[in-house]
């Protein structure tokens, strides 16, 4: 996966489009019929034959080379994201920076899940120094609020979720690096579009008990993140 170039990689999603149709690529706004309007450093001049794209699962169409610029603002981890439908190919990683997941059961029950214990997790990040995947390579980051501690039911759905976000932890899902909407603070450890609950017996944030559909919003987010039961069965 290390040896493939961006353009290699880029090639492995794509199905040859014979002839492009008569629509604007949505990544460059410009026609698909004409060159790309991408004009970035490392743009590496393509044949006329393999200048349009057509993405093998979802069929979206794109200039090969706007794919590749894509490709290379990302965090280049061999997997593609279509921008207009999300379809994922490959194995979508994020840029969370290291720390430690860790999770127990507790023997109290969450409002609305009367029936079970719950299940704590516990994340754990440290401050740091950014890498080449995060906004400002070379600048501290913040880490605020760690360890953060997070609920669910300890019932056959909780559980199953469970598995998953320890399949999004090993990706990097689960934080990113940036600007926290709540605290306005850039440059630290934020969420990353799969939501926790990080109260237990109240709901004051917003992001407590009840909720009854907190477990399919979530198994929802990871499937956004390419994380579905499948990836649960495995780990
Ligand atoms: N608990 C759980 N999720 C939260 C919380 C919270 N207290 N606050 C915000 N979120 C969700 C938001 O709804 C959003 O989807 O996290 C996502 C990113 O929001 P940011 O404010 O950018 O994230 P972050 O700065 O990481 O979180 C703010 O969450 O866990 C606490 O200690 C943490 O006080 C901090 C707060
Ligand atoms: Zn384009």
């Amino acid at each position: 996966r290390k040896g493939k170039t961006p353009e290699e990689v880029v090639k492995k999603y794509l199905q040859k489009v014979k002839s492009p149709p008569e629509e604007d690529c949505t990544i460059c706004m410009e026609p698909l019929g004409g060159p790309s309007g991408y004009k970035g450093p490392g743009v590496t001049p393509v044949s006329r034959a393999e200048s349009v794209g057509r993405l093998a699962q979802c069929g979206h169409q794109y200039h090969f080379q706007c794919l590749v610029a894509m490709y290379n603002n990302g965090n280049k981890d061999g997997s593609l994201q279509c921008p207009t439908c999300k379809t994922i190919y490959g194995v979508k990683t994020g840029n969370q920076p290291a720390g430690k997941m860790e999770y127990h059961v507790i023997p109290h029950s969450l409002p609305g899940h009367p029936d079970c214990k719950s299940i704590r997790i516990i994340y754990n990040i440290p401050p740091g120094l950014q890498g080449a995947e995060h906004p400002n390579p070379g600048k501290p980051f913040t880490a605020r609020g760690f360890p953060r501690h997070c609920y669910l039911p300890d019932s056959e759905k909780g559980r199953k979720v469970l598995k998953l976000l320890l399949v999004a932890w090993d990706r990097r899902l689960i934080f990113s690096i940036g600007t926290s909407s709540t605290t306005g603070e850039s440059d630290t450890v934020i969420w990353n579009e799969v939501h926790h609950k990080t109260e237990f017996g109240s709901n004051l944030t917003g992001h407590g008990f009840p909720d009854p559909g907190h477990l399919n919003n979530v198994l929802e987010e990871l499937r956004a993140q390419g994380i579905t039961e499948d990836d649960g069965l495995m780990e």
